[in-house]
């Protein structure tokens, strides 16, 4: 469902200021949070012109030199964040989310491939990724890594709809040709060319990135590892996306289908699909030689704390990762994840580390969740701040949205204590508005919204 703001915004505004709090990370913050790495305006404008910030600070010195025809959307006691980035989601698995009982490979066969086999229907992709965004977009999520199905139509769907709410997203089309259903696979040849098809029609248009998404090696022959790798080869410009080191029998499978090689990831590598832009869920049981490696050719991990927890794969070690220099981010993982919500996502991935004995700073937590999330997917420069020049892509935070929160940050006046409310008790009624492209593409509270 759209709402009423984003039919209204979408085809007539060009610029307009948004007056509210402003917080967001100008750098990385460490783990521990150095809180100089974060800007915290309590009272901002951002003025946004044709999808990009053209101007933002304090209000008492950009309010007067907006024209007067600039319309303000007055949010004052709201919080202005970059959109979040939620670096690892598969759409089609919208039906899979809250499956009981089951781990990684059983929950595949049991829920998963069924769930996918009914993307092979154009209209019901179509309806599936307009539901799916609509739920990114209520949650604040403006920017995402998505795994489709092995149907190229699930892709055009995808794109279709993403490019219709005028929002940066990176996708691409499953490659698997062994271990699945008959109705599930390609084969080395047809996955080769109908991703290059995928990657001529969609790669850099409009604000769409295609990803070259092998599911994972042990859904793939070593015939389509060999044209995967030919693929990157000839686009080094798309991302590359898949599944590693996520549980103990997917690991142990992985080495009896490619025996010989020193690590699960270094399949991937072996097959040149460990590089830049490269980004791979999970990574809970990579060894040192592994992280180090990916360290190395700039792949990179994408911590899926709900899914972790969900499928009961394991505790990502994210002060490990970090020590090694990996570029780590956050995903959802939404059906073996359990919310779209990024808020709700970053609460447990705290949780997680509180098991590990160590303290996930708010200003970390953020930074993944935005800086460090476009960093992950070498789009920092377009993303992930609220910086002059960027892509007008924010989420408003409503610190008092349930009366629990209400009171829980009216205690303290420090903007970290109120993110980390937020993330440990908020959830998609924390998300007072998503802003993409330059526009208001969800709004909670419609009639909160001058025109
Ligand atoms: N490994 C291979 N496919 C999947 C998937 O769809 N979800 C998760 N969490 N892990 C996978
Ligand atoms: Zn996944």
């Amino acid at each position: 469902m759209l709402t009423p703001c984003f039919h209204e915004y979408h085809h007539i505004m060009t610029a307009f200021a948004i007056r509210s709090s402003l917080l967001h990370c100008l750098r990385d913050p460490g783990l521990a949070g150095d809180v100089s790495a974060i800007e915290y305006l309590p009272d901002a404008v951002t003025l946004v012109r044709d999808g990009y910030v053209e101007k933002v600070g304090p209000s008492d010195a950009l309010l007067q030199t907006l024209g007067a025809d600039v319309r303000i959307d007055d949010h004052r006691g709201k919080i202005l964040v970059p959109g979040f980035i939620d670096t690892h989601v598969h759409y089609p698995q919208v039906d899979v989310i809250a499956s009981y009982g089951t781990q990684l490979l059983d929950w595949l066969n049991r829920y998963t491939f069924p769930a996918e086999t009914k993307f092979a229907d154009r209209a019901f992709a179509d309806a599936a990724a307009a539901f799916f965004l609509d739920r990114l977009l209520e949650n604040g999520t403006t920017t995402a890594s998505v795994f489709c199905t092995v149907h190229p139509q699930s892709v055009d769907a995808f794109f279709t709809a993403s490019e219709a709410r005028g929002l940066r997203m990176i996708a691409g089309k499953c490659l698997m040709d062994r271990h699945a259903p008959e109705a599930l696979m390609d084969t080395a040849e047809t996955g080769y060319r109908d991703s290059k098809m995928l990657i001529e029609r969609w790669h850099e248009h409009a604000r769409s990135l295609y990803a070259i998404t092998p599911r994972f090696a042990p859904t793939s022959t070593i015939a389509q590892m060999e044209k995967m790798k030919a693929l990157a080869r000839e686009h080094p410009t798309t991302y590359i996306q898949s599944h590693v080191a996520e549980n103990k029998a997917e690991i142990a499978w992985a080495a009896e289908l490619f025996p010989g090689h020193r690590s699960y990831l270094d399949i991937y590598d072996h097959y040149g699909l460990l590089r830049d832009k490269a980004i791979y869920g999970h990574c809970i049981y990579l060894d040192d030689a592994d992280r180090a490696r990916m360290t190395a050719v700039g792949a990179r991990p994408s911590f899926c704390p709900t899914s972790n927890l969900f499928i009961g794969s394991g505790l990502y070690d994210l002060k490990q990762a970090l020590a090694a220099g990996n570029v780590v981010s956050i995903g959802t993982d939404v059906g073996g994840g359990t919310s779209y919500s990024m808020l709700r996502t970053l609460g447990e991935a705290y949780k997680i580390q509180q098991l590990q004995g160590t303290s996930l700073s708010p200003a970390y937590a953020l930074y993944l969740a935005t800086l460090g999330g476009a960093k992950a997917l070498s789009l920092d420069e377009k993303l992930g701040s609220i910086t002059v020049g960027k892509e007008a892509d924010f989420a408003l935070l409503d610190p008092a949205a349930t009366p629990l929160l209400a009171r829980r940050t009216s205690l303290r006046d420090d903007p970290m204590d109120v993110f980390f409310a937020l993330m440990t008790l908020g959830d998609d009624r924390a998300i007072a508005a998503t802003y993409a492209g330059g526009k208001c593409v969800y709004s909670r509270d419609a009639s909160s919204i001058s025109i």
